[in-house]
């Protein structure tokens, strides 16, 4: 029964993949699910420069209007391109419409304002670049878009810096206020690609209740130091491919999340990610369903967290694979979420008003990890792990950085830090683990602290199956 399950979803992922790998080669994007923007536009499209409508590109004067009347004019005409020649154009929230591609050339550089009154009244609509309610809208070039999060730090500090925060208004808490850089609301067809997404202030590029996006070749660098700035934070969204990145950020580096609605279809390959948090990571915002994500051909290194599912509030998640995928994770300073595991799963409620939520069907295949601590499987009395599977997976521990072992993390909410010796793998609250062609080794003194391969808490652990699977010290 298990088997056969597991079978369905292990296929389904690999057709999604073929799908997507199949729409990438062929570059035919009109027939299928993710499609090119202007496949439907009307007329033909137009090129419109910033300059013609009066930028300066000089870095110091605010070129907002120009910048949005090109847009607009792009927009009207029909659709095209609105294309930045190379220059620094500071600005305020510009809005991207409908059948608009942002060509941000080479050498140019599109400023975000570091003024409260650069943002628009409402905390949601906090983007230097927004697009709300749009069709077939892209930013492409080869250039940059820079949040000068920088100018948002408060004090510097190798741990973490503390940040300005904008909460006049009450609508958001604490350092959280802070605008992000790129947003797609309630968007159709977009696609983010050969960009350079820098310096956010708060998380970087986000999708919300979108659908059919397609982001590849794109860098996105965020400070190492800064807290709150993600990569890609995905909310509710359905339909998304993301290929080919490189990201390098402080905080998590691909965030599905679920506020108001479900989370289907999102696959991720081909990428490179650094992170001072989690590389990817399932909410922890998770109150509604997340089902068929793919993660496929990824190398993570130096990250504090490597595959993450933080399922808090009431969301069910299942058919999810991760596959072929290097992992190397340390510790950092203990402020960041993270305790240095490769994996780590869990769906304890965040408080005492959280509605159960339940993970089924994870496959983790072709994985190999060189972390400082293990791996952390941990349902909830009522809301279990079943189904989870590991397939030729290589752990590799050992312990080289100078922060405290020696803590168990169930942070947001839950038991918090807790002070208790960890394990190869940490399991408790799980029904259905299959372990197949598992290797762990473990190195250096230092490890033997916690050498203790396999810890099944006492709580209920079912229906396990161990083929293939060694531990050894040396
Ligand atoms: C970008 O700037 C570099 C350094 O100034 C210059 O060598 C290069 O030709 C420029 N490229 C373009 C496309 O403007
Ligand atoms: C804004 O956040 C700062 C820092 O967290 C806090 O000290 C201050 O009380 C907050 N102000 C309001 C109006 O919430
Ligand atoms: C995603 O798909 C689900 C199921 O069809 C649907 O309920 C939801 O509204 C979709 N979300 C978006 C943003 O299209
Ligand atoms: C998810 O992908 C499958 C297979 O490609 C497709 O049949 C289904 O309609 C998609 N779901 C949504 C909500 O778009
Ligand atoms: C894996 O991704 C890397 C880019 O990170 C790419 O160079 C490589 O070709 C991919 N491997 C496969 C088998 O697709
Ligand atoms: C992971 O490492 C192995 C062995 O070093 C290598 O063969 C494989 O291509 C790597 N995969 C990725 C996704 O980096
Ligand atoms: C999660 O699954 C449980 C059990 O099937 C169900 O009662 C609950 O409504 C589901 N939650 C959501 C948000 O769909
Ligand atoms: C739920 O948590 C709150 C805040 O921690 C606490 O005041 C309350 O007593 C708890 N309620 C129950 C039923 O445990
Ligand atoms: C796992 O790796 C093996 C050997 O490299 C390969 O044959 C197999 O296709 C991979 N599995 C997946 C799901 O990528
Ligand atoms: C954990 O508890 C032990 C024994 O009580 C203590 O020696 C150690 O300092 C504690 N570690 C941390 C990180 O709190």
């Amino acid at each position: 029964m298990r088997n056969r399950k597991m079978t369905f979803s292990i296929q389904s992922a690999i057709v999604t993949l073929i799908l997507y790998s199949a729409i990438i080669q062929s570059g035919s994007y009109t027939s299928s699910s993710i499609r090119l923007p202007h496949s439907q536009s009307r007329s033909p499209p137009v090129t419109v420069s910033v300059t013609e409508y009066g930028a300066t590109g000089d870095g110091v004067h605010y070129d907002t209007e120009p910048i949005q009347s090109a847009i607009d004019a792009c927009s009207s005409a029909g659709g095209g391109r609105v294309v930045f020649p190379p220059g620094n154009y500071l600005t305020a929230t510009v809005f991207l419409k409908s059948r608009v591609v942002l060509e941000v050339h080479k050498n140019a550089t599109v400023l975000g304002g570091t003024r409260l009154e650069d943002y628009p009244v409402e905390q949601s609509r906090w983007y230097v670049v927004l697009a709300e309610d749009a069709e077939d809208v892209g930013i492409t070039g080869g250039g940059e878009i820079n949040g000068q999060g920088l100018e948002f730090v408060v004090r510097f500090d190798e741990r973490k810096n503390v940040m300005v925060s904008w909460n006049q208004t009450g609508a958001c808490s604490g350092d959280e206020c802070r605008p992000r850089l790129v947003g797609f609301i309630r968007s159709k067809n977009v696609r983010v690609w050969d960009v350079h997404l820098t310096e956010p202030a708060y998380w970087c590029l986000h999708l919300v209740q979108c659908d059919n996006t397609y982001i590849h070749d794109i860098s996105i660098y965020g400070d190492f130091n800064t807290p709150n700035n993600d990569g890609i934070d995905i909310d509710d969204s359905n339909n998304t491919l993301i290929t080919r990145c490189n990201i390098n950020t402080g905080d998590d580096a691909i965030c599905p999340k679920t506020y108001d609605g479900p989370l289907y279809n999102l696959t991720a390959t081909d990428s490179w990610i650094r992170t001072k948090s989690s590389a990817i990571k399932l909410g922890s915002a998770s109150w509604f369903e997340f089902k068929g994500l793919l993660f496929n051909n990824i190398t993570i290194v130096e990250s504090h967290r490597g595959l993450g599912l933080q399922i808090r509030d009431g969301g069910n998640v299942s058919d999810i694979t991760f596959s072929n995928i290097n992992i190397s994770t340390r510790y950092y300073d203990p402020s960041w979420w993270g305790r240095a595991e490769p994996i780590y799963v869990t769906t304890c409620p965040r408080d005492n008003t959280s509605k159960t939520s339940s993970i089924s069907n994870l496959l983790f295949v072709n994985i190999t990890a060189t972390s400082e601590n293990g791996i952390f499987l941990s349902g909830s009395k009522s809301g279990g792990l079943s189904n989870l599977k590991f397939l030729n997976v290589n752990l590799n521990y050992g312990r080289w950085t100078s922060y405290e072992d020696g803590l168990v993390d169930y942070r947001p909410g839950c038991q918090g830090l807790v002070n208790r010796s960890s394990a190869g793998i940490m399991m408790e609250h799980i029904d259905g683990l299959e372990v197949e062609n598992v290797n762990m080794r473990w190195s250096g003194d230092r490890v033997k602290k916690w050498n203790n391969p396999l810890d099944f808490r006492p709580s209920s652990v079912d229906n396990i199956s161990m083929i293939n699977f060694h531990s050894s010290s040396f």
